[in-house]
């Protein structure tokens, strides 16, 4: 790193999109310098530098080029979900550790190659997991934690719109995302899922992918796209190490109530049942606890306090644990477990049949 103990790290964001908001937690921070900024799309830079008040001597639409000039200890990489592994490996060979936005990658090899290109550099890779981020999570968190679901055998896990497919950017390309609503919010709920079960190894894995909406111009945000050919509606069944079955939705358009956009993690135990139910990003009343209590079922309402939360957060947290030299928060190998995952279930979708993991949990580290 450039910085001895006192010079503040140097950030780069290539992606201006979300990578706002990767900014806008840079910018936060005494720790960090907003030291370079890039984006292929020059009006959306310009718009960005004004914003974040930056000279034009740090604004980049090559990324290649910022990576050589900008001397940066951590990047951020914000870009379309194909271009997440060369924009992150030509960062980590360039010395710089990488926040990588969901899903790390688009297929498992390419993560694996993401992870070799950390460990070879020595520099960390972490997945920008910002919903782990939540006061409500981090409640649900510190429930499983001290035991009070007894011993956990079901999760559902959901990420559900009425109408929501993107129809900005290149969401709809498989060329360029590499999926479609499973890569996009699915790698949300199914990581909650994980993180929340301390990252269970996956045994097999069923599932289905469709596509209802998108390819007739249906429950679209924005412009309509030319052309859309990935799933706008995947399920998985999960089954875990240790007895416990996860069930994953993820969905941008189904018939559901009108403009509902849900979040819902439901862990059942042998003591109780937590319940997340995020509608439209609300953050107050979102969980539910049910027990039993001297003999009767009791419903607990618990009521979380909220500090800092999100992209913010994350941001904070990553950098904490670079300063510090503690494990990273968001580790590329949880990012990994996550993707194998979700390629399993296009894969089993293609072939109609279980995708069976069979001794492989030793090649994900
Ligand atoms: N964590 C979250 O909650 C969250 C939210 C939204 C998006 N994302 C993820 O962030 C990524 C980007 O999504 P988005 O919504 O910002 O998309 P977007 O289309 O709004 O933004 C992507 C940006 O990348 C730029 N770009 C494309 N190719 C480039 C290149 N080769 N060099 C430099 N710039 C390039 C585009 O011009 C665009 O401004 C995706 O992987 C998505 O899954 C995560």
């Amino acid at each position: 790193m450039s910085n001895g103990t006192t010079e503040p790290l140097r950030v780069g964001v290539i992606g201006l999109g979300i990578g706002n908001a990767h900014a806008e937690g840079y910018a936060r921070e005494t720790r960090v310098k907003l030291a370079a900024l890039c984006d292929s799309n020059e009006v959306r830079l310009k718009e960005r530098a004004l914003k974040f008040n930056v000279a034009d001597d740090i604004l980049f639409t090559d990324y290649r080029a910022m990576l050589k000039q900008a001397g940066l200890d951590i990047v951020s990489v914000c870009l379309p979900n194909a271009l997440h592994a060369p924009a992150a490996i030509a960062a980590l060979e360039a010395g710089c550790h990488v926040l990588c936005e969901k899903p790390l990658a688009t297929s498992t090899a390419e993560a694996q190659d993401m992870i070799r290109a950390a460990r070879m550099n020595g520099r960390r890779l972490m997945v920008a997991y910002n919903h782990r981020y939540r006061a409500d999570v981090a409640w649900m968190k510190r429930v499983i934690n001290e035991g009070r679901l007894g011993t956990i055998y079901r999760v559902d896990a959901w990420w559900r719109r009425e109408t929501g497919i993107p129809g900005w950017g290149v969401f709809g390309l498989q060329e360029y995302s590499g999926g479609g609503a499973l890569l996009d919010l699915g790698v949300h709920a199914l990581d909650l899922a994980l993180y929340l079960l301390g990252f269970p190894a996956a045994l097999t894995v069923s599932g289905s992918a469709r596509t209802s909406f998108g390819a007739r111009g249906q429950k679209v945000w924005g412009a309509k796209p030319e052309k859309f050919d990935v799933d706008d509606f995947s399920e998985g069944d999960i089954r875990l190490e240790g007895g416990v079955s996860l069930h994953l939705v993820a969905s941008w358009a189904e018939h559901r109530p009108p403009n509902d956009d849900l979040i819902r993690l439901e862990i059942q135990g042998t003591d109780g049942t937590v319940v997340l139910n995020i509608p439209n990003y609300t953050k107050t009343d979102t969980l539910r606890f049910y027990t039993e209590v001297a003999g009767a079922p009791a419903t607990i309402t618990p009521a979380v306090r909220w500090a800092s939360s999100g992209h913010e957060a994350l941001i904070a947290d990553c950098v904490t644990s670079l300063l510090a030299n503690t494990p990273a928060p968001t580790d590329a190998v949880q990012g990994l477990a996550g993707v194998r995952i979700l390629e399993a279930i296009y894969r089993s979708a293609a072939a109609g049949r279980e995708v069976v993991f069979e001794h492989e949990a030793d090649q994900l580290a």
